[in-house]
């Protein structure tokens, strides 16, 4: 491993990689993410998949070309007869926090919209808040919140700055588990509102509820990361949650792929304008 990406992963507090139990640090070569194209909600095997590695600033483009038209001929995947489909940001806001939709607004403290810059080009969506979320109303302000930092961090982001972070349900699920599909269906169209707000040209999916609700499927992490998926045409890339991360240092490099990956298809999206 270079020293470069050393470097990297101990900024993301992600350094030592692989630490067996008895056994010497092992260290592994981060390899370049393949890359393919899928769409929601054709299932995961439909897509063309030119699963080959972005090494060079034109194999990305070439890699990015099949999007342009197939994001164009993306079908709408969801009917939403809500009503916030004319909603500002304070009125879209003011109805998240007095929200009932679902169970989870009889435990929480607070509803957690989302922090950050409106206008973000950047928009990570994590899974929902937990108790220092509940407590003050801003997500990933907890220990996760410092990982997702220091993520940002590694490619040159920051929180607020051409960054939003929201949640896939906005209210803390008890004892912080996971949410349930009927309660990411309740809260999606909050989601989908702040979507349609910021516009932002790509999309992190961080961990599988978020993934789920964004790609309207059954997914698992390792199946789909290091491909491309969209949401309302906009370019997605799934990585692993950062408080699962915090569990599992084995795939935190993983991660970090996911992470350059994301970097180099905004590079690529920003360039192919
Ligand atoms: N985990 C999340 O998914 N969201 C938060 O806001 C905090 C922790």
């Amino acid at each position: 491993m270079s020293q470069r990406t050393k470097g990297i992963l101990r900024e993301m507090g992600l350094a030592p990689l692989w630490r067996l139990r008895g056994a010497e640090e092992v260290e592994v070569e981060v390899e370049a993410p393949a890359v393919s194209v899928a769409i929601a909600p054709l299932p995961i095997e439909a897509v063309p998949t030119p699963a080959r590695p972005v090494e060079t600033r034109s194999a990305l483009r070439e890699a990015l070309a099949p999007l342009a038209p197939v994001l164009e001929a993306a079908a709408p995947r969801r009917e939403f007869s809500t009503d916030l489909a004319n909603l500002g940001w304070e009125e879209l806001e003011e109805r998240i926090r007095a929200c009932d939709a679902c169970g989870l607004c009889k435990r929480r403290k607070q509803a957690v919209p989302g922090v950050g810059d409106r206008q973000a080009d950047w928009l990570f969506v994590g899974e929902g808040p937990g108790a220092e979320e509940d407590e003050r109303g801003e997500p990933f302000v907890g220990q996760a919140g410092r990982l997702l930092d220091n993520m940002l961090g590694t490619i040159d982001l920051k929180r607020g700055e051409d960054v939003y972070i929201a949640n896939a349900v906005k209210c803390r699920p008890p004892n912080n588990r996971t949410p349930e599909t009927a309660e990411l269906a309740a809260c999606f169209p909050y989601l989908s509102r702040q979507i349609e707000l910021i516009k932002p040209r790509l999309i992190v999916a961080l961990g599988r509820p978020a993934a789920q609700a964004l790609l309207n499927q059954e997914i698992k992490i390792g199946a789909v990361r290091g491909k491309l998926f969209s949401h309302a045409s906009i370019p997605v890339v799934v990585t692993y949650h950062p408080a699962y991360l915090l569990r599992n240092m084995a795939d935190k490099a993983k991660a970090w792929e996911d992470l350059c990956f994301a970097r180099n298809t905004m590079r690529g999206l920003r360039n192919g304008e």
